[in-house]
């Protein structure tokens, strides 16, 4: 493994990146997220345990492993504090073991409040379907040059600012129409969780530069993914940072020569939450059965995912986009019963075939999928440990994947599990 490796979703997120993290967390030193916020559940089982987080990385289940939440991340201080303890109460020790950087933007509640407002006064066709964790709305503060960050944790006027930040945030609150809030309860409730979080705040950029001059191994854990970038995903209907591989230099400070490795996670169909096109959206009873047999349910808001077949545009756009070396094929043991399963192999538009994701919405949303159907193995994958003993109907469906996308496989998951993981001993999946 390279020392340093980013770990990307390559489509609409929730495509396993916590677990392949947690996988992977074996041989790495630090684990980094770089962007997005708790808008992220990132689902780690062990030992028929599951852990859903949401801001601290998925490295945290591993010590002495070390973890940080870098500046491009926005975090809300509540949730981070709330999270932590339930990593303790999991019998997980934290201490000395996560940073947060003094440059990373707080969610504070009015963000929470503006974004719940903003999606209430969208109209159907408009709405985004966000989260409703604030993230839109710290960035646009961050942006606009008025956000604050987490260095204030430690400031001892953390307490006055907060509520000047309150006080102004009611004035807007009330000219919209909606109830504002009661200061002085939610400044000591910020201020109590400034103290604990406090002692964690730290120069992360620096600390990862003198990480990587002594050798030792990163990880890169992306959030959401790459069709929910807001410059590469399917704009407005996208989340607010840059969820790419290149998010991983801006938002820890880690310059792009340190980088070694890219590696995509990938589905082996595809789901979305929230607004917004996707090509090869199934709203039949098959589509119904992805979702019963992945468990498709958001690990941060419960919503039903949408689902549908694999769709290699999205795919080889990500590899492109990311710059790819290998992927981490997820779920596919959800595909074990089915009679015949689709690839979407290109979009028609107009009667033209379209090899890539186009930037313009509507042609996104007018584009037909092209299949390709492959018959199904028809048997439970979930015990396999090696390629060689792949049946040879699912072997020829990741080999047909990686022709598509022109990026070899990696890592196969077959279950939500560590155990339920095959790393390649080189990328590729034998013939
Ligand atoms: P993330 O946001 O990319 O970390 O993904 P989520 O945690 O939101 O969603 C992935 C879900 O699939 C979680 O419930 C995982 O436990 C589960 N999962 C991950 N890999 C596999 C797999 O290979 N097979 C099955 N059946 N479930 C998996
Ligand atoms: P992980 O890291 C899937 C989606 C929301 C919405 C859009 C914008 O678990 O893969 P936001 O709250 O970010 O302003 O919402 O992005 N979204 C996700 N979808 N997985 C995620 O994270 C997501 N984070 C945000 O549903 O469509
Ligand atoms: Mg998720």
């Amino acid at each position: 493994m390279a020392n340093v490796t980013v770990l990307v979703g390559a489509q609409w997120g929730d495509e396993g990146k916590g677990k392949v993290i947690d996988v992977l967390t074996e041989r790495a030193e630090w684990v980094v997220r770089y962007q997005g916020g708790n808008n992220a559940g990132h689902t780690v089982e062990i030992a028929g345990a599951r852990h859903v987080l949401h801001l601290i990385p998925s490295g945290i289940f591993r010590p002495p492993t070390r973890c940080v939440i870098g500046n491009g991340v926005v975090v809300d201080p509540l949730a981070l504090r709330d999270e932590i303890a339930e990593v303790r109460q999991a019998g997980i020790p934290v201490d000395g073991r996560l940073f947060l950087s003094d440059r990373a933007h707080l969610v504070l509640p009015y963000h929470r409040a503006f974004d719940a407002g903003r999606e209430r006064a969208l109209g159907q066709g408009e709405r985004i379907g966000t989260t409703q964790r604030g993230i839109g709305p710290a960035y646009v503060d961050k942006a606009m040059r008025v956000g604050l960050r987490a260095a204030a944790l430690a400031d001892p006027d953390f307490p006055m600012e907060i509520r000047r930040r309150l006080e102004a945030a009611n004035v807007q609150l009330r000219q919209q129409g909606h109830a504002p809030f009661e200061v002085e309860p939610l400044a000591e409730k910020l201020s109590a969780a400034a103290a604990e979080l406090a002692p964690s705040v730290a120069d992360t950029a620096w600390m990862l530069d003198e990480a990587c001059r002594r050798g030792e191994r990163i990880l890169f854990e992306g959030a959401q993914g790459t069709m929910l970038d807001v410059d590469f995903g399917t704009y407005p209907f996208v989340t607010s940072s840059n969820a790419t591989a290149g998010g991983a230099c801006t938002g820890s400070g880690l310059p792009p020569n340190r980088i070694g490795r890219v590696i995509g996670v990938l589905k082996a169909y595809t789901t979305r939450v929230g607004e917004g096109p996707f090509p090869t959206e199934l709203n039949d009873a098959v589509g119904e059965e992805l979702r019963r047999v992945g468990g498709e349910y958001g690990a941060t808001t419960g919503r039903p995912r949408r689902c549908g077949w694999f769709d290699a545009v999205v795919a080889r756009y990500s590899a492109r986009i990311n710059g790819v070396d290998e992927w981490a094929l997820t779920k596919l043991d959800v595909l074990d019963g089915f009679e015949t399963v689709r690839i979407c192999v290109a979009y028609e538009h107009g009667g033209r075939r379209l090899e890539t994701v186009p930037a313009d919405l509507r042609v996104l949303a007018a584009c037909r999928p092209v299949y390709e159907d492959h018959p199904g193995w028809r048997q439970p994958l979930r015990h396999i440990r090696s390629p060689a003993d792949l049946p040879p109907l699912a072997r020829s469906y990741l080999v047909r994947i990686e022709e598509l996308t022109g990026v070899p496989i990696g890592i196969l998951s077959v279950g939500p599990g560590r155990e339920n993981t095959i790393v390649l001993p080189r990328p590729g999946i034998p013939a």
